[in-house]
């Protein structure tokens, strides 16, 4: 029954990565990009290897849930209170794609 429910969520997951590309790409202009590319707070900027790696090691799961919850400068959700976890975990794929 786990196994089942686990194999649901992904197929979910799945389907929501697959149409939230572009939203991801749009969340990220709109909500982060204006922050991440000036080094608002100290916003970690796009392409910043030094600042990138650490939090890469811990995952991009662990830095959705640092987005959702807000860190530092950094307001819950990035200020998109809109998005739902897919399209903050799009857009944090999107930033760390540059
Ligand atoms: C108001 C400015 C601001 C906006 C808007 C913003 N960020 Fe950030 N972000 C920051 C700052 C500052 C940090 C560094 C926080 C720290 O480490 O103290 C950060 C950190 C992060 C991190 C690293 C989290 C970690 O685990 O250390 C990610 C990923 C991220 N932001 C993604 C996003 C995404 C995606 C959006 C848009 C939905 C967004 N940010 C919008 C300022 C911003």
């Amino acid at each position: 029954m786990k196994k089942a429910m686990g194999f649901v969520a992904a197929a979910v997951l799945a389907a929501a990565s697959m149409g939230v590309q572009a939203d991801g790409q749009a969340v990220y202009d709109k909500h982060c990009k204006g922050c991440h590319v000036a080094g608002v707070g100290n916003a970690p900027k796009p392409g910043d290897a030094a600042a990138w790696d650490a939090r890469k090691a811990a995952g991009v799961d662990a830095m959705v849930q640092t987005v959702i919850t807000g860190k530092g400068a950094m307001p819950p959700k990035g200020t998109c209170a809109t998005c739902d976890d897919a399209s903050l975990k799009a857009a944090v794929e999107v930033l760390l794609a540059q």
